[in-house]
């Protein structure tokens, strides 16, 4: 009797102090099963009591299970003190405040000169012309010699140009894609081409060295200046609108025969004369012609066989006449406050 008591003593000061060290729940599972499981100082206790005299069996039973029911008492106590510490530290470090207002993110958009080629792209593309690209760099004869510019023909003085010291040139304008474009397709050619321009102009509010241009040309058997017309026409009023009004004006460029300028009823003041169309009630939009007999050839195009027209026109103009822009160098000055301003 004195022995088991003793040895009760023993587990029971043993099973505290391991308790006390228990500092996770993990911990005190462990405590658990190495204590009351069946492998158990307990359950070893129990089954050593089939060497008792029957005596003494239901006192000692009584006595090893008083301290089984004691011993889980306190794992189960521990076990939930233990359990709530954890919850509560994991809610402290997970604790997310709804009420914070949010990070701000910046969404960019296109700049407003990519929206306007865009625009002009899907409408022509809707109108049957694929887009053909040319390059920036380009030889002066594609700039101007295979456009029907003579060598020393004043015409080249209209256009100042940026030369790289490889003899190759900076393109004036998008027309170098026309002869690309004749040489390596057959007709019929519809295409257009919208891209960067250079000119080795003085930088001021209305001109600058950098800027864009969409190009177009046409080319088949029998195309004609109603077809010119038309066209024009039809692409200006999706552009600006139904109702808009053209006007064609004969002008001059080396690759076209005829030549001709297109303005459109000025669209802030409808007509009766404002700063934005100085007056004349009318804004220059684009140039146009049917395409010189000389420029075909350069192609090798026939030009007894085939006829095209073909246009180009500055974006940046465009876009300022649009929005009433007075400054030309704020499309490369990349200021957000201008930049913020289109949709
Ligand atoms: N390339 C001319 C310019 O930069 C614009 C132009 C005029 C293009 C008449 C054409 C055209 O295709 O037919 O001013």
């Amino acid at each position: 009797m004195a022995s088991l008591h003793d040895q009760i003593g023993e587990l029971r000061s043993q099973f505290m102090n391991e308790l006390k060290e228990a500092i996770h729940s993990k911990d005190l599972e462990n405590l658990k099963v190495k204590y009351l499981g069946k492998k158990g100082p307990i359950q070893a206790l129990m089954i050593s009591l089939k060497n008792c005299t029957p005596d003494e069996r239901p006192l000692f039973g009584k006595v090893i299970n008083d301290l089984k029911e004691e011993l889980t008492l306190h794992c189960d106590h521990s076990l939930a003190r233990l359990k709530q510490v954890e919850l509560d530290a994991r809610l402290a470090d997970e604790w997310i405040d709804v009420t914070l207002p949010g990070r701000r993110t910046h969404k960019g958009k296109l700049h407003p000169i990519t929206q306007a080629m865009n625009r002009i792209i899907d409408i022509l593309m809707g109108m049957g012309f694929s887009v053909q690209l040319g390059p920036d760099v380009d030889t002066d004869y594609y700039n101007f010699g295979g456009l029907n510019f003579a060598p020393d023909h004043p015409a080249r003085d209209m256009q100042d140009t940026f030369y790289l010291n490889t003899g190759l040139l900076l393109r004036t304008h998008t027309s170098n894609v026309q002869v690309h474009t004749m040489k390596n397709f057959a007709p019929p050619i519809r295409i257009i081409a919208p891209g960067r321009c250079f000119r080795n102009e003085d930088i001021s509010a209305r001109s600058h060295v950098f800027f864009h241009q969409v190009e177009g040309i046409y080319i088949d058997r029998n195309v004609t200046f109603a077809d010119l017309f038309s066209t024009m026409d039809e692409f200006l009023s999706k552009l600006l609108g139904e109702k808009v009004e053209t006007r064609y004006r004969p002008s001059y460029f080396p690759f076209v025969e005829p030549g001709l300028e297109v303005d459109v009823r000025c669209i802030s003041c409808k007509g009766t004369g404002c700063r934005i169309c100085k007056h004349t009630g009318w804004l220059e939009i684009l140039g146009a012609g049917m395409v010189h007999p000389n420029v075909l050839k350069e192609g090798n195009i026939d030009p007894e066989q085939y006829s095209g027209y073909a246009w180009g026109m500055g974006i940046e103009r465009l876009t300022m006449l649009l929005n009433d822009i007075r400054d030309i160098r704020l499309f490369t000055e990349n200021d957000l406050r201008f930049l913020e301003q289109f949709p």
